[in-house]
């Protein structure tokens, strides 16, 4: 366990709210980043700290904020939308939930999204997506998963996450990682498990790729293959874009990325560009297993949340936002790289759209190189969530960030990890 209150020199301010947060706020709340920085304000892909320094945001909030922050027209719009709706949860129908609906079941463009749930969290809307398949088949009760998912810390969507499961009806089949098998390995495994359950599996839930497991990003055919195999065993085909949604891999929805159609696809993260919103979009047959008060909760369908994800298409829709993604996509792949080839313990680079791992060489030399991007140079410096995996840094800026402010960050990176002490292993 980690403990000790983190301080950086020069920080008072920073420092003071530290303090006060380890005296009153449960550190289970955040995953440990080393920064543990402390924002006053933020705009676009830059953050200030509430020291007066300025960072740019290479984390988009844990995947949250892909319009970036304080955007100014969604904002506008989010206001528009919010004005004078009440404060209300699922006693009452709002028209702002309805248009919500329909237009996140239209943006999906495929006819699958029929109908849709929502939810509070991303795992929450894991959960609702698991109990619309288990619920279609009573007599099926075994849940298929990837192994090294993350799904969520709670309920059925913890029993689908890692590697081994608590839950005793969930299977784990491989996901291609770097030493990946043939198409054949993959196949021959999906066989042995349909025949191991005949007609006993209920569902399968994937993610697009492995963003928690350290950025693993599988061939198209995998995910192709895992839906020809759903769909020739009548098993739900659930794609978890919790954190893919809305951009991310250069496409509005990752299924597009790699060519599929799913039955459930669930939607987090930047659903709503960083308003607590979730849910679940995919065949009514599914959708409508779960009947009155089986799926609601108090915060699902906000009418505030829907406000928020009408404003975030808006901004899709009329400026091009995927389109911004798909063309800053190589200028990242290509400064990532020259990063790699620039320090020996950065030993890899995966991913694709704006969402990418660069994986270091051991924990101790990642956390370090969180740190001094941090730190940065001249006042600026880059921000990073804590090494992922151990020793994997998540690159994942707002869509919107500019050739200039990526140009700027990685050139503050080749600054300050020039500061980082090359690890014997990785000489
Ligand atoms: C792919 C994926 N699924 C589910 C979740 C869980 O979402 P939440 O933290 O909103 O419950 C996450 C969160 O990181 C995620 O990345």
């Amino acid at each position: 366990m980690t403990t000790g209150v983190i301080q950086h020199n020069g920080e008072p301010k920073g420092n003071n709210i530290r303090k006060r947060a380890a005296n009153v706020l449960g550190r289970g709340l955040s995953t440990y980043t080393p920064t543990q920085a402390v924002i006053s304000k933020a705009q676009g892909s830059t953050l200030w700290t509430v020291d007066g320094r300025e960072l740019i945001d290479m984390s988009s909030g844990v995947l949250v904020s892909n319009l970036g922050h304080n955007h100014a027209k969604f904002e506008a719009k989010y206001a528009e939308y919010c004005a004078e709706l009440p404060r209300t949860s699922y006693n009452m129908l709002t028209a702002i939930q309805i248009e919500a609906t329909e237009r996140l079941i239209h943006s999906l463009g495929i006819g699958k999204a029929e109908k849709a749930l929502w939810a509070a969290s991303g795992s929450e809307g894991v959960q609702k997506a698991m109990w619309a398949a288990l619920h279609r088949h009573p007599d099926r009760p075994i849940m298929a998963a990837t192994r090294g998912g993350f799904h969520g810390k709670k309920g059925l969507a913890a029993d689908v996450t890692g590697e081994t499961s608590p839950n005793p009806n969930v299977r784990f089949i491989s996901f291609p990682l770097d030493d990946d098998q043939p198409k054949e390995f993959y196949e021959r495994e999906l066989e042995a498990l349909a025949e191991e359950f005949p007609n006993r599996i209920a569902l399968l839930i994937t993610e697009p790729y492995l963003g928690a497991k350290g950025s693993f990003h599988p061939p198209k055919w995998y995910h192709q293959l895992l839906q020809e195999w759903c769909a020739a065993h009548d098993i739900a085909f659930i794609f978890d874009e919790v954190q893919s949604c809305h951009g991310r891999t250069g496409e509005m929805y990752a299924f597009q990325s790699y060519g599929v159609e799913p039955d459930l696809v669930v939607m987090g993260k930047g659903l709503a560009n960083g308003e607590p919103a979730a849910a679940v979009v995919g065949r009514a047959d599914l959708i409508d297993t779960l009947d009155y008060g089986e799926a609601s909760d108090t915060f699902s369908a906000n009418p505030r949340a829907c406000a928020a994800v009408c404003a975030a298409l808006d901004i899709f829709e009329e400026d091009g936002v995927v389109a911004q993604c798909q063309a800053m996509a190589p200028k990242l792949a290509a400064a990532l790289e020259d990063l790699r080839d620039a320090f020996p313990f950065v030993t890899a680079v995966r991913g694709e759209g704006l969402v990418y791992g660069l994986e270091i060489a051991d924990g101790p030399t990642a956390q370090r190189c969180v740190l001094e991007a941090y730190r940065g140079a001249g006042g600026k410096g880059v921000h990073f969530l804590g090494p992922l995996a151990q020793k994997v840094l998540r690159v994942s800026p707002p869509l919107v960030i500019t050739e200039a402010e990526l140009e700027e960050a990685v050139a503050l990176l080749h600054d300050a990890w020039a500061r980082v002490e090359v690890p014997a292993a990785a000489r």
